[in-house]
Formats: structure tokens, C-alpha cells, sequence
């Protein structure tokens, strides 16, 4: 059974933790830097969500908006590894879907490595469709893969 969840727009005060759980989940070459979240936190053009439980957050999604369009990018999503598989990630989902549809946003797009199986497994669950292979997409390797996968839906 899922605990009850608690998805809040996430705040500057979260930071922190925020960064702490980007360094738990990726090396440091590949993970976003305390200055990009910062600038997710505080730009306009940009939402983060975070799943807590009293004081821990465990997950994030950062949500990207394109100017002038009713497109929203997912930039990354992220659970604690020992979180994972509770239905954390999709429930993070499916709340921005809902946050989405009330700003009048009408598609999510999104590029996902084709060898991250537990994520491509996520966004198929949660309505997400494949429309474009993208060759040599990542400047880096992710388990032997630098392409990703597109994926879209309307909302
Ligand atoms: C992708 C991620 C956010 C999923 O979070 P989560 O809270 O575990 O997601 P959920 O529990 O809602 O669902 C995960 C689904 O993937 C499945 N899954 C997990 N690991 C898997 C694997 N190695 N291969 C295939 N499917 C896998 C789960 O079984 C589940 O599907 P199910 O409910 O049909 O069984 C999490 O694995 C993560 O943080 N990964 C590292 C960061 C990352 O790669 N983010 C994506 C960037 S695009």
C-alpha cells in the first residue's frame, strides 16, 4: 500500500535536500549542480515539485515551460533509490498533470536515455507514448547508451 503523500511546490528553504538527493541519485559529473537548482527554484520558466514526509524529501520533478507555447518539458525526476518503487515517481506525475492542466498547459514532451528502463517503465505507465528516437542525444554515456527516447502526452 502507497503511504499518504504530501506534493508541494517546492520552495529556495528546500535546496538543500534537494541537492543532497540529485548527489545520492547521480555521480557528480552527471547531476545537476546546487546553482541549476537554484535557478529551476527561482526562475518563472520553471516548477519543482517535491514528495515529503515530514522533513525528508523523497523525490522531485522539475518541470520546464516553453515560452508563447502550451508545451511543458519534464527535465528530470528523481526518488530516493531506497523510496523507489512505491509509487513515488508516479505519483509526482500525475501531480503535474494537475498542475499542468490548470495553467492551461496541453502536452508534456520529455527525453529519456534508452537504457533507463525503471523511467521509460514510469513514463509508459503514467500515458507517456514514444514519437522519435534521438541518436547520440547525451554528451555522456548512460549504461552504454547515448540516445534517448521521446515522449509525449496530451493532457
Ligand atoms: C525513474 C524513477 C524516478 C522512478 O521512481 P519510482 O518512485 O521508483 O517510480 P514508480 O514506483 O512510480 O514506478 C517505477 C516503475 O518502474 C519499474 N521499474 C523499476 N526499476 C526498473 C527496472 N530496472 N527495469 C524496468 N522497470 C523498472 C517499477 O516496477 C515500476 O513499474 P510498476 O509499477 O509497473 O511495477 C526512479 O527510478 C529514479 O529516481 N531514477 C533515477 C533518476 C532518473 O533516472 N530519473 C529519470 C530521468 S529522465
Amino acid at each position: 500500500m502507497h503511504q499518504n503523500t504530501n506534493i508541494r511546490i517546492a520552495s529556495t528553504d528546500d535546496l538543500e535536500r534537494i541537492v543532497a538527493l540529485e548527489n545520492l541519485c547521480f555521480p557528480k559529473e552527471f547531476a545537476y549542480t546546487r546553482r541549476q537548482f537554484r535557478y529551476f527554484l527561482m526562475k518563472a520558466n520553471s516548477t519543482v515539485l517535491v514528495e515529503t514526509t515530514e522533513m525528508l524529501i523523497r523525490g522531485f520533478i522539475i518541470i520546464l515551460y516553453r515560452r508563447g507555447t502550451t508545451v511543458a518539458g519534464i527535465e528530470t525526476i528523481n526518488v530516493d533509490p531506497i523510496h523507489r518503487k512505491k509509487g513515488i515517481g508516479l505519483q509526482l506525475l500525475s501531480a503535474t498533470e494537475k498542475l499542468l492542466r490548470k495553467k492551461g498547459i496541453h502536452k508534456i514532451r520529455l527525453e529519456v536515455s534508452t537504457t533507463n528502463h525503471a523511467a521509460i517503465k514510469l513514463y509508459k505507465n503514467a500515458g507517456f507514448k514514444k514519437i522519435a528516437l534521438l541518436k547520440k542525444y547525451y554528451y555522456y554515456d548512460h549504461e552504454g547508451s547515448r540516445d534517448a527516447i521521446r515522449m509525449v502526452k496530451e493532457l
